[in-house]
């Protein structure tokens, strides 16, 4: 399978806002595969290296690591899958996260599926999960809010301006957020 042929769905919305919840069921239900950036970020981190040791600091941080490992990450994963429909959670993070996407996989997303939720509501998810994330404490939080809306807010409009952006509210349950998800994938 060629990328040329791929299917991408990038999938946005502050941390927290329920992007790998919904990404889970939108595989369950519609036969995409899933990654997500920050993921693979962290199994990178997890590897060690030099190079991972920067990202982590980055990430600490609440920035946006350099495109090219990100982009590589997410190329190898695709293309190690085999498949040719995918979704890509918590991508593109800035405006240089999409032209090196373009560039290296050489086309753009169908649709950017784009999830908005009060950041007070955010907060409160973020302070009360329990995933062990070095990067879900308050100082860090507040700073990977303010990186959002200086960089990642850029990347919606981008697209909203192409008309190709799905906007869905999810400050709701999990169950309403996905009835309203499900409609753009049938
Ligand atoms: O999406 P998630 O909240 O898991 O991302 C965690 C962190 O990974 C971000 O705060 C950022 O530091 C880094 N990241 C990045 N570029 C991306 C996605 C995530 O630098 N495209
Ligand atoms: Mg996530």
């Amino acid at each position: 399978m060629s990328e040329e042929e791929s299917t991408v769905i990038f999938v946005l919305g502050g941390p927290g806002s329920g992007k790998g919840t919904q990404c889970a069921k939108i595989v369950d239900s519609f036969g995409y595969v899933h990654f997500s950036a920050g993921d693979l970020l962290r199994q990178f981190v997890r590897s060690g290296t030099k190079e991972g040791n920067e990202c982590a600091e980055m990430m600490q941080q609440g920035k946006i690591v350099p495109s090219s490992v990100t982009v590589n990450l997410l190329k190898t994963a695709m293309k190690e899958s085999g498949q040719s429909k995918f979704l890509i959670d918590g991508f593109p993070r800035n405006l240089e996260n999409r032209d090196t996407f373009l560039s290296v996989v050489g086309h753009d997303c169908t649709f950017v599926l784009f999830f908005d939720c009060p950041e007070d509501v955010l907060e409160k998810r973020l302070l009360g999960r329990a995933e062990g994330r070095a990067d879900d404490n308050i100082e860090t939080i507040k700073k990977r809010f303010k990186t959002y809306q200086d960089q990642t807010m850029p990347v919606i409009e981008h697209y909203d301006k192409k008309g190709m952006v799905k906007h869905v509210k999810t400050d709701v349950s999990i169950e309403e957020v996905f009835e309203k998800v499900s409609a753009f994938f049938k």
